[in-house]
């Protein structure tokens, strides 16, 4: 069974991705484009929000309107570092959102991923997780993420990145095909040192200025 995967074609992310992975868009750009990207992912990510209907009064009249239904509460995991990036444009359009992260690295030795940091909030069993990194190139990291949040047993999870390889999306739904991928863009292969090809380079780097 392969999993759903959702390319979110709209002209404006298709835009602002292509900014992105120009090498000469500044760090500070970098991060607004990145910014301003993840709200329009939320936008779509969150298309099925239940709502529920409320009285209320405008100026003019009472009517029943509608609201979010208070009992959807969602959790934002960022995987760090870059998964910073779409935190903070997802806040912008959900604040009311909780935060977890995961810290996760690859052993150069033994090249198995090892935690450092995870801090989800108390009851995640009862929300939605919605798990956030720009980049699936292996899809090592997202695959050991999901599982670690897996033993959590949040309500749903769904996974929101901006790029991602072909063997990345294959090897995650291998292993976690009851997740939904959501993505600016589906790129061409990875290269020998697990680089996404065309891309946008190191996420991390870009996003932080650390190259
Ligand atoms: N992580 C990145 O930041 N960039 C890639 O191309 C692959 C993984």
């Amino acid at each position: 069974m392969s999993g759903e995967v959702h390319v979110i074609a709209h002209p404006l992310v298709q835009h602002k991705l292509t900014l992105m992975r120009r090498v000469e868009t500044s760090t500070a750009k970098f991060r607004a484009l990145l910014r301003e990207i993840s709200m329009l992912l939320a936008y779509e990510v969150t298309r099925d929000l239940p709502i529920k209907r409320e009285k209320i009064q405008t100026p003019l009249a009472t009517m029943e309107a509608p609201v979010l239904a208070p009992d959807k509460k969602m959790v934002v995991v960022s995987i760090m570092r870059a998964g910073q990036g779409i935190l903070d444009g997802i806040l912008e359009l959900i604040p009311s959102a909780r935060v977890g992260h995961i810290g996760l690295y690859r052993d150069p030795r033994t090249l198995a991923i090892i935690e450092y940091y995870f801090k989800v909030p108390y009851d995640v069993i009862e929300r939605d997780v919605l798990v956030v990194d720009p980049m699936i190139a292996t899809g090592n990291t997202a695959i050991a993420a999901v599982n670690r949040l897996k033993q959590v047993g949040p309500r749903s999870i769904r996974f929101v990145c901006l790029l991602a390889a072909p063997e990345g999306v294959q090897q995650f739904h291998r292993q976690h095909a009851d997740v939904p991928l959501y993505t600016a863009a589906i790129d061409e292969h990875l290269d020998n040192h697990g680089y996404i090809i065309p891309g946008l380079g190191d996420a991390g780097d870009r996003l932080f200025g650390t190259s």
